[in-house]
């Protein structure tokens, strides 16, 4: 059965679409079927495997998420192969930034993208669908939500990292109101910077929050990340050797053995 997970915080910055792609590839690796669903605007998930060109050209055509959207389409014809094995997208559209507009008007608006990504996980050909959401908590949101089996939520070992994340617990909490089945699968910590004490206090706060699994797995700062991201690249295969990316093959493996 196809698995859907969504990465979802409203806190900017947090990890999510950095996340997402690593995940994606080191997924691939451990022989998983991926399409990633790239839900931002700002296109980082389609920029961690197209080059900008061909993401911008992507974003301006009419075969990209916002497209798909607008005409409530089946998402299989939206699926682009990447260079990867095993890695699929459906990219973003800069017109996303409609996307709210776009929904208000449609019925049971916030299964919009549930009732499009049903024949993919109908066909079952991924193993999984991993789906980057954008740092907000409007409808488009609810809809990844909805969409999804489980949310990982990546939040940053930073004082205002944990800021605000009582209310994406509870927008969640509302969401599960519409959406009863979904559950967040775990959090994790990124951006750990080995010389600052944040680290400690935020995995100690975590854990003592009710309810939650915190991956064991972290993910330290490392400028490979930034690296692999301006060569339009999933860190793993752009310096498999380098921290982060050994930090998301463990934590991949750490998702799939719970999931
Ligand atoms: N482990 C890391 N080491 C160094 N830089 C990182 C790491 N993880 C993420 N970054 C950087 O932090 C920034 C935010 O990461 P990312 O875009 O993945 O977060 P996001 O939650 O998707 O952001 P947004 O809320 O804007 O969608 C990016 O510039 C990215 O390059
Ligand atoms: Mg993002």
């Amino acid at each position: 059965m196809t698995k859907i997970i969504c990465f979802a915080n409203n806190k900017g910055g947090s990890g999510k679409s950095t996340t997402c792609a690593s995940l994606a590839y080191a997924f691939s690796k451990a022989g998983k079927k991926v399409l990633l669903i790239d839900g931002d605007m700002q296109l980082n998930l389609t920029l961690s495997y197209f080059s900008e060109e061909v993401a911008l050209e992507i974003a301006g055509g009419d075969k990209n998420l916002y497209s798909a959207i607008k005409e409530q389409k089946d998402l299989t014809d939206y699926i682009y192969h990447t260079e990867y094995d095993g890695v699929d997208i459906i990219p973003s559209s800069t017109l996303m930034s409609s996307v709210e507009f776009e929904l208000f008007t449609k019925w049971q608006r916030e299964f919009i993208l549930k009732k499009m990504l049903k024949p993919i996980v109908d066909s079952n050909v991924y193993d999984y669908v991993l789906i980057d959401a954008p740092p907000t908590l409007g409808c488009w949101v609810m809809n990844i939500l909805c969409a999804s089996d489980k949310i990982i939520l990546p939040v940053e070992a930073s004082p205002w990292g944990l800021f605000g994340l009582a209310n994406m617990f509870e927008f969640i909490n509302q969401v599960k109101e519409l959406s009863p089945s979904l559950d967040l699968l775990g959090v994790v910590v990124t951006k750990v910077d080995a010389r600052k004490n944040y680290f400690k206090q935020t995995m100690e706060t975590l854990k003592e929050t009710e309810g939650i699994t915190v991956f064991e797995n972290v993910i330290h700062l490392d400028s490979s990340v930034e690296w692999a991201q301006d060569n339009s690249k999933p860190v793993g295969s752009y310096k498999k050797s380098s921290r982060s990316a050994l930090e998301y093959k463990a934590l991949a493996d750490e998702i799939l053995a719970i999931y």
